[in-house]
């Protein structure tokens, strides 16, 4: 059994031993750049300690984790287009340091050798491997969709928001774990058991996610603070704040999301003051918890020793106090 240290390591070891240096660099290079400079890299970590509960062979799940990594980069290339963001983990956006067509062509290549990835892996469970993967990829464009078509509506509903996010984040961290219980030709009961822990850590996550991009600290966060601010995101605190808000505070929050040609600066200025003043923030935290609370009840499921299950507690319970 690894430790979650030990794991990581394997993971960043792996993934920078495999280089993608082929021809045409235009094609391959950003992909490279983007899968170097690392980001957390939980996804493929989930799936080796998912697999790491059943047994200690982590290099026959290494090829399906990466899959999941390099399918999740492809999905933030896209993303950043879409979000327009021009920072990442610090550095510039593929779409910022290449263009716009170069991200669109090399996430599309991304996509294929995530499957590519999953192809290498052997053992009994490959096609059910294969059909939570591609399940959870269409689920994520979905999620993906429902997230653009709320920039424009005005009226989500919390629960609208809560499916969004299931789909365009929980799912995959969900799959992540049980894909790596699949590869450990674990029992099923136990696979579903990972994957509603995964989900519900997923959805904590995108919480957190949502809440930085508010309140945290572009040195550490990595992007820019206030994106989703920018966007009209529908947000949980937006939601929240929609929901909450009276008189004057509701005016002027409705009318800053209405106006068009305000600068960016004010009305991040605007909206977080309204957050603050009704304490969505607060409420984020507390929504997050509920999530990760309810992530531990399916992992105590899991029939493996407490012991074992001990690193993905505090793996879930370090992921919900980050600050990146
Ligand atoms: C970013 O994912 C996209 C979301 C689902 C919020 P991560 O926060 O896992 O990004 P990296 O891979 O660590 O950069
Ligand atoms: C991203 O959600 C989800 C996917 C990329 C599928 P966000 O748009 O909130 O992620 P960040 O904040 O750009 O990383
Ligand atoms: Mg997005
Ligand atoms: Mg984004
Ligand atoms: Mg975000």
């Amino acid at each position: 059994m690894y430790t979650l240290e030990q794991t990581q390591e394997f993971v960043r070891k792996f993934i920078s031993e495999n280089k993608f240096t082929h021809e045409p660099e235009g094609l391959y290079e950003p992909i490279e750049y983007v899968l170097s400079i690392g980001g957390k890299r939980l996804r493929p970590v989930l799936c080796v300690m998912a697999f790491n509960l059943f047994s200690d062979d982590i290099n026959n799940v290494i090829a399906p984790a990466m899959g999941v990594e390099v399918f999740h980069n492809f999905t933030l290339l896209h993303d950043d287009i879409m979000d327009n963001a021009d920072y990442r983990r610090n550095m510039p956006t593929v779409h910022k340091k290449w263009n716009d067509n170069t991200a669109i062509l090399s996430g599309d290549a991304m996509m294929v050798e995530a499957y590519k990835q999953l192809l290498k892996y052997k053992g009994k469970n490959f096609r059910e491997i294969l059909e939570v993967f591609t399940q959870t990829a269409l689920e994520v464009c979905e999620g993906q969709q429902y997230d653009m078509n709320f920039e424009t509506q005005l009226n989500v509903t919390e629960n609208e928001y809560l499916k969004m996010i299931e789909l365009k984040t929980a799912v995959l961290i969900a799959a992540a774990l049980k894909i790596g219980s699949l590869a450990a030709e674990s029992s099923m009961e136990d696979a579903v058991n990972l994957y509603k822990y995964g989900y519900n850590v997923g959805m904590a996550f995108q919480l957190q996610d949502d809440y930085l991009d508010v309140f945290g600290d572009f040195d550490v966060f990595g992007k820019k603070i206030g994106g989703d601010i920018i966007s009209n995101k529908k947000t949980f605190l937006l939601i929240s704040a929609l929901n909450i808000a009276k008189g004057e505070t509701l005016e002027l929050l409705k009318s800053t999301l209405r106006d068009s040609n305000i600068h960016a600066d004010k009305k991040i200025k605007i909206i977080t003051d309204i957050y603050i003043q009704l304490g969505v923030d607060k409420l984020s935290t507390i929504k997050m918890k509920e999530f990760l609370d309810n992530a531990f009840i399916y992992l105590d499921k899991v029939n493996v020793s407490e012991k074992k299950k001990e690193e993905l507690k505090k793996f879930a319970i370090s992921l919900s106090e980050r600050s990146n």
